[in-house]
């Protein structure tokens, strides 16, 4: 199916969302699980969601590649609206899911070659085209092994190789290296940047501010379906002052340990104390948790609770 001009509207971008919001149905009412996104990808573009577990980075997926039905708002993708054209939208992606998804029954070329027959290759031809990848990705010898005689690494790119048969104008990849060894982790990443330097659009979710960083042009970061920020990852950090917050509550004022807590080594931090509460902004975190224990219970207080947020996971308005 072509776009037509009704389904056309954004089509020089590759992926336009208006109040896109998707609320679950819930117990306690209903659950918001991305709350009114209104986000640019262009053509070409390499994409970022991050997000920590239950940010809506999924469903946000889910919404695009025609999954999940959005409950308000509208998205266009590769030229078509999502719930006017599924059937387009289908034919111009590939995605990736969270979950490995291959036929643990079928050859790993299967995987992919069947992926093609899908959308109309030939036999002789999606034959092919499943073999150059698996070349490409560096699973050539694994071309006659089951899918599920794979390692996690090697299904994550087996998965990509697939959603790759029919030359997707867009590709979704989520959380592509959840749960992979450095060394997987790494031979992704080279994979999934050389993707993007041949042209192809990716959308890339992640909660790891480090993949983010190393392969997305721009970010958006996401927190309880709330856009919190979108930039390139430098201009992100860099509004924060690419510092650190450590947040922690003790069981009593914690005045009496002021003079401890300005002392912390390693700084300069910036260190508020607020009754139980002290905050710590700093661009140097590591240890710092346990010196806040130890100041803490020098002066006869205990940890209640201790939070960290990274530098690009901050709204904007947080001081
Ligand atoms: N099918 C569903 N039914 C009900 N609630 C859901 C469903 N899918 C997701 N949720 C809820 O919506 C919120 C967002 O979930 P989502 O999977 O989109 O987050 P995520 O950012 O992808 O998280 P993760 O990093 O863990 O994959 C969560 O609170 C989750 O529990
Ligand atoms: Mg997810």
């Amino acid at each position: 199916m072509k776009p037509t001009a009704a389904t056309t509207a954004h089509a020089p971008t590759a992926i336009r969302m208006e109040g896109l919001r998707k609320v679950y149905p819930h117990a306690q009412g209903g659950l918001v699980a991305v709350d009114g996104l209104d986000l640019t990808v262009h053509q070409g573009e390499f994409f970022g969601l991050l997000g920590t577990n239950g940010a809506g980075k999924s469903t946000t997926i889910g919404m695009l590649t025609t999954l999940v039905a959005p409950s308000a708002g509208k998205a266009w993708v590769a030229g078509y609206e999502v719930s006017a054209g599924p059937v387009g939208v289908k034919s111009r992606i590939g995605v990736v899911s969270q979950a490995n998804t291959l036929d643990r029954a079928l050859t790993v070329a299967d995987n992919l070659a069947f992926r093609g027959r899908y959308f109309g290759m030939s036999a002789p031809a999606a034959r092919r085209r499943a073999l150059e990848l698996l070349e490409r990705f560096g699973l050539a010898d694994k071309a006659g092994a089951k899918a599920h005689q794979l390692s996690g690494g090697q299904a994550r790119r087996v998965m990509i190789g697939r959603a790759l048969m029919h030359l997707p104008e867009v590709l979704f990849l989520d959380e592509p290296t959840a749960g992979v060894d450095p060394q997987a982790r790494d031979d992704l990443w080279q994979i999934i940047a050389s993707l993007h330097e041949t042209g192809q659009t990716v959308v890339l979710t992640t909660h790891y501010l480090d993949e983010a960083e190393a392969l997305c042009q721009r970010l958006a970061v996401i927190d309880h379906g709330h856009l919190l920020a979108c930039n390139t990852p430098g201009a992100i950090k860099a509004s924060r002052g690419a510092q650190t917050v450590i947040t922690v509550h003790y069981d009593a004022d914690a005045t009496p340990a002021t003079e401890a807590l300005h002392s912390i080594p390693g700084g300069p931090h910036d260190v508020a104390v607020d009754g139980p509460t002290v905050r710590v902004s700093t661009t140097h975190p590591d240890g710092l948790l346990g010196h806040l224990l130890r100041a803490g219970s020098a002066a006869g207080l205990t940890v209640r609770d201790a939070t960290t947020t990274p530098p690009a996971c901050r709204p904007p308005s947080s001081p």
